[in-house]
């Protein structure tokens, strides 16, 4: 089965919301564009994808970066969901800052691995320490800062799509193989962004890939921030976390916890609560082990967000076993970016995964890799409208 065949046949899973009418049958487009060179001279295209419905998804070469979501509320009223930055320059600065990982693709281990070690074939490795004393989002250097290679696959039709891939060198931040990873963006005509991984290895090794974008439905620094808006979360369970935000152990029930969203419910509603995990991270920056049934290779729903005001909608599906959701706890008006100065619970990372710290936790879905297998990982942001 080709991969936009399987695409279609995950489609059917979404079919949950409405999409704003179209009224004509228009193509989805792909256009190319420059978009600035990086401060040691890399060229960095912009790529501008728009559905027949009026989705617009922009991003660069550099780091795979989301830049903006453009979506139509239930007035058919556009407004960019997603934080991002108007140049390559903000996004440099932002990164010598630490990050924040505004839209990126995140390799090669997504989330924290405790103390940058882990023991593969009894071997052990030592990573970049860049969040102390852990290892965070693949290192110093991690897939957020490389300039992938990008290939338009499909640039007009019912949908449209490009292919960014890098090759990640042996030792590279100190994880073992030289990898292979290619990830493919697709934008259809029901408005769902897919993002297809997949990766190879020359040697055993771990990986762990996600896409980092920052969604607001009401708009990028829209001044109430994300706290109105209802999350559902398809998830029992989650993974409390130590101080440095490694999980403690197995998963723990969220009924009776602030971490419940089995029921549609504000993220704003209980974010102030007295309990000592959102104390730890100020705010949700979690794990939730997701609900699964039947095929697991298949996308299956793992949150929805609903802005009652705008009546823009998301549902995120995914094959990860994870969904790590952070309430952009630690930003805190340090950035003026394209929808304005963004601010703590601004936003809202719904980053699809395996648990952080696999490596270290035998119990957890493996992460490791191995020459002659193939990666794959599908996750679906799928955009609408509720009336
Ligand atoms: C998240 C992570 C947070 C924070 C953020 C980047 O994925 O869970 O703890 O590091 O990335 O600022």
């Amino acid at each position: 089965m080709t991969r936009i065949k399987r695409h279609q046949r995950y489609l059917s899973l979404a079919a949950l919301l409405v999409l704003p009418s179209v009224t004509e049958v228009k193509s989805a487009t792909l256009a190319t564009s420059f978009y600035g060179s990086t401060q040691d001279g890399r060229h960095v295209n912009l790529y501008t994808m728009t559905s027949a419905r009026g989705l617009t998804v922009k991003f660069i070469s550099y780091g795979g970066r989301l830049t903006e979501i453009l979506a139509p509320d239930r007035k058919g009223h556009i407004a960019d969901v997603i934080l991002g930055f108007p140049s390559m320059k903000d996004y440099e600065a932002k990164d010598k800052e630490g990050g924040f990982y505004f839209g990126a693709l995140i390799g090669r281990y997504a989330n924290r691995i405790a103390g940058g070690h882990f023991t593969l074939d009894g071997q052990q490795y030592t990573l970049a320490i860049n969040n102390p004393p852990n290892s965070l989002h693949g290192g110093i250097k991690g897939f957020d800062k490389f300039v992938w290679d990008v290939q338009p696959i499909s640039t007009s039709g019912p949908l449209v799509s490009a292919k960014l891939s890098l090759t990640s060198p042996d030792g590279d931040e100190g994880y073992p193989g030289t990898l292979q990873v290619t990830v493919t963006y697709t934008l259809s005509d029901d408005n769902a962004l897919t993002i297809n991984y997949e990766a190879t290895t020359d040697k055993d090794t771990v990986l762990n890939l996600t896409n980092h974008a920052y969604f607001n439905l009401a708009g990028a620094g829209a001044a109430g921030g994300v706290f109105p808006q209802v999350l559902t979360l398809n998830a029992n369970a989650y993974l409390p976390t130590d101080k440095t935000s490694i999980p403690l152990g197995p998963p723990e029930p969220v009924s009776g916890t602030p971490f419940d969203f089995r029921t549609p419910t504000p993220i704003g509603a209980h974010i102030r609560a007295n309990d000592p995990q959102i104390l730890l991270a100020r705010g949700y920056d979690h794990s939730w082990v997701l609900n699964k049934s039947g095929d697991t290779s298949r996308p299956q729903l793992a949150a929805l967000a609903v802005d009652p005001d705008s009546g823009r909608t998301l549902e995120c599906l995914t094959t990860e076993p994870g969904l790590q959701v952070y309430t952009s706890n630690f930003i805190d008006a340090q950035y003026a970016g394209i929808g304005g100065v963004y601010r703590q619970s601004d936003a809202f990372a719904l980053e699809t995964q395996h648990f952080p710290d696999s490596p270290n936790h035998p119990d957890y879905p493996t992460t490791e890799l191995k020459p002659g297998q193939t990666f794959y990982s599908t996750t679906i942001f799928r955009f609408g409208v509720q009336q």
